[in-house]
């Protein structure tokens, strides 16, 4: 089957790393899906796809909160019923609640673990049995350096990202008979806005302890996303493809 065929769906696919594997992806002929959810601004949205076309991207798009099921539902139905069965899916969607743990509130912790954690659940539930169905299937879960060495000010995240792990590598085994890979990328610190919120003096500190000297792009992430994405890539299941600029090495 060629990639023209393909429907990929990107979960938080207008943001800062969603917005390059979008672009990749298409790049590598696929049928791209941007999911988007920004509390309902769907002008917003609609500008980002209209920039992606003057660039020449045709990107759809798609409206749904990933940390509720019955929308992701709406959703991923929405997309089946006008593209056809998903064959590649990217959890990328993602929020920080940074603070200290002993100051964290009950709102900080669940809107993390509901937004990077129990989203693979609400996405993936309801893409992996037409998966099954096809005997095809990509599923690439964003997940981040800081599931893999902790971080001050991140226990929500740390815990939520490092959960993506545990998902990918049991998830796998279910699914390897059937085609279908489940893998794991961890980047590093990415230039988006998502960093921004870290205050300056401390996110100056984080990018002097980075060996290659600069925060990542976020195409350096899609490009790892489309190579795991390429039918050829089906003997790499469960794995985890760090890129954080020699950061943090295991
Ligand atoms: N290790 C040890 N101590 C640290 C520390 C660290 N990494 N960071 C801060 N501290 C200490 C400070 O030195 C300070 O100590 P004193 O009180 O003795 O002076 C104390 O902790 C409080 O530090 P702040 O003044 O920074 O406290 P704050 O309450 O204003 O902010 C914070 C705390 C929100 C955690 C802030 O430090 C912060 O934003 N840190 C960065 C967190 C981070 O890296 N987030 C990543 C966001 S991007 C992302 O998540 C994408 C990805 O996957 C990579
Ligand atoms: P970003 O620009 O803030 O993008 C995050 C995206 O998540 C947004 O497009 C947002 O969509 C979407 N999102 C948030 N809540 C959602 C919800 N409830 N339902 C649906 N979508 C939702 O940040 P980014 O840097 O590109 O991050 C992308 C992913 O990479 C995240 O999972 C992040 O944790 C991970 N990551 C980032 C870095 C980094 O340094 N930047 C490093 C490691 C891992 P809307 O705006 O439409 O709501």
């Amino acid at each position: 089957m060629k990639n023209s065929q393909r429907v990929a769906l990107v979960t938080g696919g207008t943001g800062g790393i969603g917005t390059a594997i979008c672009r990749d992806l298409a790049d590598n002929g696929y049928q791209v899906i941007a999911g988007y959810y920004s509390g309902g601004n769907h002008e917003k949205a609609n500008a980002w796809q209209i920039q992606q076309a003057k660039d020449g991207y045709d990107i759809a798009i798609a409206y749904g909160n990933i940390t509720d099921f019955e929308c992701s539902k709406t959703c991923i139905e929405g997309i089946q019923k006008e593209f056809g069965a998903i064959d590649i899916l990217v959890n990328n969607a993602g929020i920080t609640r940074d603070t200290t743990f002993k100051r964290m509130d009950p709102s900080q912790w669940f809107e993390v673990i509901n937004t990077n954690l129990n989203s693979m659940f609400n996405v993936t539930r309801l893409v992996i049995n037409k998966m099954l169905e096809q005997e095809f299937g990509r599923v690439i879960n964003i997940s981040s350096i800081n599931a893999e060495k902790g971080q001050f000010g991140q226990t929500n995240y740390s815990a939520a990202k490092a959960g993506i792990h545990g998902f990918t590598k049991a998830l796998a085994q279910e699914v390897a008979s059937k085609g279908i890979t489940i893998n794991t990328v961890s980047p590093g610190y990415i230039a988006t806005s998502m960093i921004m919120d870290v205050p300056e003096p401390v996110r100056d500190k984080i990018c002097a302890g980075i060996p290659v000297g600069r925060f990542g792009e976020p195409k350096e992430i899609a490009r790892i996303v489309s190579f795991l994405a390429d039918a050829q890539s089906g003997f790499i299941t469960g794995s985890n493809i760090s890129a954080n600029g020699g950061q943090h090495m295991h």
